[in-house]
């Protein structure tokens, strides 16, 4: 039971894991310096590319510009377990203990568009800034046409990018008379480019153009410029090209920017990059994004390409929904799936663990059945074993009480054969008990008492001993066949029975089918347990033997089980006699049966109504009836024709119709053959010679004698019509 248990919940567990594999291939950090709409559009564009890819999970921070909490956010990132880290730095230098850190413990590291002076790094990916500046230098000079005064706004301090763009805005604008007249501090933050312009000390209105190093601090210049309500307006340029609502391109090409420069997010190439990495695929460890400058120019074309962008990438989402929508409904249907074929397969162990519960219980019940029935055959042997000497102790002993030696003898020997009476009673009574007690044990198994089913010998009816005639006329009493193995038994049983019958003896059941058939007895007493063939078989083939089936059939044995007392009634018994039985009992049933017999011939022999005979008799009996009335025509028909047509041999035919009717085969014939006669003479015109030949007699005197005979009154005497 526990193994199947164990079983069964090893089965649970392996479901769980197939239905819930959500652990993640790679966990990929993000390390943000700042949360902007420049930041947020390329985080989306990571968690989209993310979802083209089965098993990436993306944990972000962003760190607000302040490098002592970038360095905070990538400790945890890294203790959290990711397997790489992007950062993009605050500052050059600031941030790299964090991520020297993190370099050191083993996870690859991608640095991106803001530059580390560390060298700990996997890969780098960003867009020139050099050059950026350098274009919108180029740029600005050409806008006014090579002089002018202008403002920088700078990024924030130490962080790449500001030096980077200020050093080429610089450098192309060196050999022009425009004059920067203030390089003034940003933090890439709209709020500080509009307080720089507050905090500018010369005039507003000397300005022809500001350039800050990005979209949102030009915004917030601009809101400066507009609340000290300069006008006209000078020029605003920015960086980063943002595309959609609110970005730099729109701005462009709403004429609040004069131009921009596109700072490529480029988020899905970025996590492509680290996908490479992570997968050990080939990569570039420095990758240079090229861009372009926003004008008035190519806003609107821009714009449109944007657009486009936007329409696809939404597009892409949707079919992205869909798609996992779908792999969720077929993960659950897999689920489902498993548990179904789980769920039969649970059933199918419960039906066959049920079938070999229920075999193993029926095989127990067989062998319980067959070991009590072995042991109540192996007490029934006893008991027999038992039995039999005893009554050849109990039954010689009565007989000797009964002669006159015994009725004569001194009180002591009187007294002698009363203990001996006494004791050989007493014997029979501890077997009996004994044998009670073990049957008791069986369920369902009784003890059948003899005396319970036969009228007590004191008050049988003895019949006197019916003596027969036979064909010849000659009269001899009834035979009965004795069937034992034991001698004593058959010496014992001649003394008792050889006064009242005619005895014929055989020691089993193989020999007694053969005198059976041959002498076709009265009555037939037989032991059960013999060898050769025993009593049971020996009774069923009496019973189904033509010649031999309507004779009674006394069976002796054991004091019995009562399976024992069933087959026995099975195989057709009359009688059933336990021994030890007394000399009294077995006469009394002996001459009950024949009494019965002779009763019924009595009743056939008187014409009456035909007694009830077993099914068996009765259909032997009506064939033969058919026979007779068919054939009695006939002068020569006789008992060997009649025979041979039942499958009888002329003794078999006697005896048997003999036993039935009481009456010969021959006398039955004639009977038939009178009452015929006397029909014909009562119904037709028929004359007497006439009618005589008619039903089989070769002389009408003869008829004439026989009829008298049987009616009492001459056949000339029957009124006619
Ligand atoms: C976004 C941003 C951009 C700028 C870049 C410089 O956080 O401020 O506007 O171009 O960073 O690193």
């Amino acid at each position: 039971m526990n193994a199947f248990r164990n079983y069964l919940l090893a089965i649970i567990v392996l479901i769980c894991c197939s239905c819930s594999n959500t652990q993640p291939k790679y966990i990929i950090g993000v390390s943000q310096c700042s949360e902007d709409i420049w930041r947020n559009w390329q985080n989306s564009e990571m968690e989209l590319e993310s979802n083209l890819h089965e098993g990436v999970e993306l944990r972000f921070a962003t760190a607000h510009n302040d490098s002592e909490i970038q360095i905070q956010q990538i400790d945890s990132l890294v203790d959290s377990g990711i397997d790489l880290l992007i950062v993009a730095p605050n500052q050059l230098s600031n941030v790299n203990p964090a991520i020297n850190r993190a370099y050191d413990s083993g996870i690859p590291v991608i640095i991106f568009e803001r530059k580390t002076d560390s060298q700990k790094y996997t890969a780098f990916m960003s867009a020139d800034n050099y050059e950026m500046g350098h274009t919108m230098g180029e740029y600005v000079a050409m806008r006014l046409n090579g002089k002018g005064h202008i403002i920088e706004i700078l990024g924030l301090k130490g962080s790449s990018p500001a030096e980077e763009r200020h050093r080429g805005f610089a450098d192309a604008l060196r050999d022009t008379e425009i004059k920067i007249l203030a390089t003034l501090q940003g933090d890439w933050t709209e709020e500080k480019g509009y307080e720089a312009i507050k905090q500018y000390e010369g005039n507003l209105k000397d300005i022809d153009l500001v350039f800050a190093h990005n979209d949102r601090s030009a915004l917030g210049a601009r809101r400066a410029f507009i609340e000290a309500k300069i006008n006209p307006l000078p020029l605003f340029c920015g960086i980063d090209g943002l595309p959609g609502k609110g970005g730099g391109i729109e701005m462009v090409r709403d004429e609040i920017l004069d131009a921009s420069y596109i700072y490529p997010t480029r988020g899905d190439q970025l996590l492509q990059l680290a996908l490479d990495i992570l997968d050990g695929k080939p990569y570039k460890r420095e990758t240079m994004q090229t861009s372009a400058l926003v004008t008035s120019d190519n806003a609107n074309v821009l714009i449109l390409e944007s657009e486009e962008v936007v329409r696809q990438s939404q597009r892409i989402n949707r079919l992205q929904e869909i798609t996992s929508n779908y792999i969720q409904k077929l993960s659950s249907q897999r689920v489902i799936s498993i548990m179904a074929v789980v769920l039969i397969f649970l059933l199918l162990v419960l039906i066959v663990g049920i079938y070999y519960h229920f075999l193993q219980r029926y095989r127990l019940n067989e062998e319980r059945t067959k070991m009590e029935r072995e042991q109540l055959d192996f007490y029934t042997q006893v008991s027999h074993e038992l039995r039999t000497p005893l009554t050849l102790i109990q039954g010689p002993l009565e007989l000797i009480n009964e002669t006159r030696e015994a009725k004569e003898a001194s009180p002591e020997t009187k007294d002698l054969y009363r203990i001996l009476q006494r004791n050989s009673l007493k014997l029979t009574d501890i077997i009996n008990k004994m044998l009670d007690v073990e049957a008791k044990g069986h369920k369902g198994l009784e003890l059948i008492d003899d005396s319970s089913m036969t009228p007590s010998p004191e008050h049988a009816p003895i019949v006197a001993p019916i003596v027969e005639e036979d064909e010849t006329g000659a009269i001899h009493p009834d035979t009965i066949l004795i069937v034992d193995d034991n001698a004593d038994i058959r010496a014992y049983l001649r003394t008792i029975l050889q006064n009242k019958y005619q005895l014929n003896e055989a020691a089993d059941g193989q020999q007694g089918l053969a005198l059976a058939n041959e002498i076709v007895p009265d009555l037939i007493v037989s032991d059960v347990m013999m060898p050769v063939m025993n009593g049971l078989e020996f009774c069923q083939r009496i019973k189904s033997g033509t010649a031999t089936s309507h004779i009674p059939v006394v069976l002796l044995t054991a004091r019995a089980m009562s399976h024992h007392l069933i087959e026995g009634y099975e195989s057709g018994a009359d009688a059933y006699i336990t021994k030890p039985f007394s000399a009294e009992l077995l006469l009394a049933r002996i001459s009950n049966l024949l009494k019965s017999r002779h009763q019924l011939k009595n009743l056939f022999g008187t014409g009456a109504q035909a007694p009830s005979l077993s099914p068996k008799e009765d259909s032997f009996m009506l064939s033969f009836h058919k026979f007779i009335e068919k054939n009695m025509t006939d002068s020569d028909l006789n008992v060997e024709t009649i025979g041979a047509e039942l499958g009888l041999s002329r003794v078999q035919l006697y005896r048997k119709v003999k036993a039935l009717t009481g009456l010969s085969p021959v006398e039955v014939l004639r009977k038939a053959r009178l009452k015929k006669g006397k029909q014909l003479l009562e119904n037709t015109n028929k004359s007497i010679s006439e009618v005589a030949y008619e039903v089989g007699f070769s002389a009408p005197s003869y008829f004439t004698k026989c009829f008298r005979d049987e009616y009492s009154f001459n056949p000339s005497d029957m009124p006619t019509n």
